[in-house]
Order: C-alpha cells, then sequence, then structure tokens
C-alpha cells in the first residue's frame, strides 16, 4: 500500500517535472519541485475560495459585498462545498507528496521545548537537528490533516442535510465545520507571515522552487547538511569571513 502511494507520487512529479521548470542557480538548493508547488497552490487558491464563500453563507450582512462575485448568493451556497472538495482533494495529494518529511521526529519535540526563544528569534540560527519541515510547521501540517477530515464528515453531513442525517447531528456540524474553518484561519494567518516577512528567502521555494544555502543553513540545517554534505555552522562562519574580507576565499 505504502509503495503504491509512493509510486503514484513520484509518477506524478515526474509528470509535473517534464512539463514544469525548477532553475536552481549556484548557491541554492532545489526546495519544492514543480508538483509540490502546483499542489501547494491549488491548495491554497481552493482554501480561500472555500473560506470566503463559507463567510458569504455564515456572515452574509457582513460579506453581502462579494457574494455577487460568485454570482449571486444562491450559486455560491451551491458551489461552495465543491470548493471545499476541491480544498480537501489537493490537500490530500499534498499530504501524501510531504508525508514523509512531515513525520514527528525527537528533534521536533526538542523544538517545541525551545519554542520561545525561537519565536522571540533570540536564536539566529535553528537547532542543528531542524530537518526539512522545523515541529512548527508539522503541527500545522497535521492540523490541517484533521481539519481536511472534518470538514469531510461534517460538509458532507450539511450538504446532504436534516432528512438523511437528522437535525441534531447536522446542528452539531455546522459547529464543528465552523470551529475548525476558524482555527485554520488563525493558522493560516501565521503561515503566510512566517513564509513571507517572518523567515526572509522562503517564499520563493514556492514560487520559483529553489532557495539560498544560507536560509538553509539558517532555518533547516539538518536538511542543509543532508543535502550538502557540510556543517551549516561551519558554511555560515565561512561566508561570514568572506563578506569580511571582500569575498575572497
Ligand atoms: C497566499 C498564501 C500562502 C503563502 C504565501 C504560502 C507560502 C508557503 C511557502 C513559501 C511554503 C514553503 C515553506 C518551506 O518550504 O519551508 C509553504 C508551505 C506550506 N503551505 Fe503555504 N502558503 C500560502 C497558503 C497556504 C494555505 C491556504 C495552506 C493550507 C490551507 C497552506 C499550507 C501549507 C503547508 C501545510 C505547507 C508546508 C508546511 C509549512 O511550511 O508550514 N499554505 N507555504
Amino acid at each position: 500500500m505504502a509503495s503504491a502511494v509512493e509510486r503514484f507520487d513520484d509518477k506524478a512529479s515526474e509528470t509535473f517535472e517534464s512539463v514544469g521548470r525548477t532553475t536552481v542557480y549556484r548557491g541554492e538548493l532545489l526546495r519544492h519541485p514543480v508538483y509540490s508547488r502546483a499542489l501547494h497552490w491549488m491548495v491554497a487558491l481552493f482554501f480561500f475560495l472555500a473560506l470566503f464563500s463559507g463567510f458569504g453563507i455564515y456572515l452574509p450582512w457582513l460579506f453581502r459585498w462579494f457574494t455577487p462575485i460568485f454570482g449571486g448568493g444562491q450559486l455560491l451556497r451551491a458551489m461552495h462545498p465543491w470548493f471545499g472538495l476541491g480544498f480537501v482533494v489537493f490537500f490530500g495529494l499534498q499530504a501524501l507528496n510531504w508525508l514523509q518529511p512531515m513525520i514527528w521526529t525527537p528533534a521536533d519535540s526538542n523544538w517545541m521545548r525551545n519554542m520561545k526563544k525561537i519565536v522571540s528569534s533570540e536564536e539566529k540560527m535553528e537547532a542543528p537537528d531542524t530537518g526539512f519541515f522545523n515541529a512548527g510547521q508539522k503541527v500545522q501540517f497535521w492540523e490541517i490533516v484533521g481539519g481536511c477530515t472534518a470538514y469531510l464528515i461534517t460538509g458532507i453531513i450539511l450538504w446532504v442535510g436534516a432528512p438523511t442525517f437528522g437535525r441534531i447531528l447536522v446542528a452539531i456540524s455546522y459547529v464543528i465545520h465552523d470551529i475548525s474553518a476558524l482555527i485554520m484561519l488563525g493558522g493560516i494567518f501565521i503561515h503566510i507571515y512566517e513564509s513571507t516577512f517572518g523567515q526572509p528567502g522562503t517564499f520563493q521555494s514556492m514560487t520559483r522552487g529553489a532557495v539560498s544555502e544560507a536560509w538553509a543553513w539558517t532555518f533547516h540545517p539538518a536538511w542543509y547538511k543532508q543535502m550538502t554534505g557540510r556543517d551549516p555552522v561551519q558554511a555560515c562562519e565561512e561566508a561570514r569571513r568572506q563578506m569580511t574580507t571582500g569575498n575572497k576565499p
């Protein structure tokens, strides 16, 4: 089963790489290939479509101004479950794509214990054992996996409705559906901040697919070591020395 999933993922990755392109310049590392990037942006697109159409249903008096973009209230209601389904399907594929690097390790438990220092940027570099994704990213990933499961179950109950599932189950589903949306929305604000201003150089990993080596040794030192075989602290010090001596090696 696991190898069938891997085979599917590898095949999709190969197909996307043959139609898209990732250029990795000197001093850079490949971070996200075309397939991962395409999935991520489809996830983001359907997330926001589902979110905005959901707001239109949940708070119509407040969000009346954008209902016409979706062709009016009725169409917005009809389209919301399809946007949600699109989000869950694309995130499901992304989850298969990232399953391996998202597995929790002892390094992640350490990261969580030192979270205060990391978030307040007391340490300039992440802990040396921080791999491809850090624990914060993994927590968010697994929260989205949980959220998608909740959306799918409660969404189907709401879609099919009370005649089949009964009024109590529909009422409970409303509450779970909306709480999941609010939790995910809060997480996405943090995610967008961290992926742009919070950790400069991260955004290009989802546009061009490549990151600078300096970014890698700063934010994901263990991944840098795995990719280059070099010690991240030494690499950083060397780069610093080169800068102070006017780029002379
Ligand atoms: C316009 C908004 C968004 C931006 C600018 C953005 C940017 C990024 C970037 C740059 C990465 C790569 C991080 C890395 O390689 O370390 C990433 C990863 C990821 N994105 Fe987004 N993203 C956005 C929206 C979303 C949405 C809506 C979701 C899901 C609901 C999402 C889920 C994820 C997940 C699970 C990851 C992997 C773990 C992580 O980096 O947190 N993203 N995103």
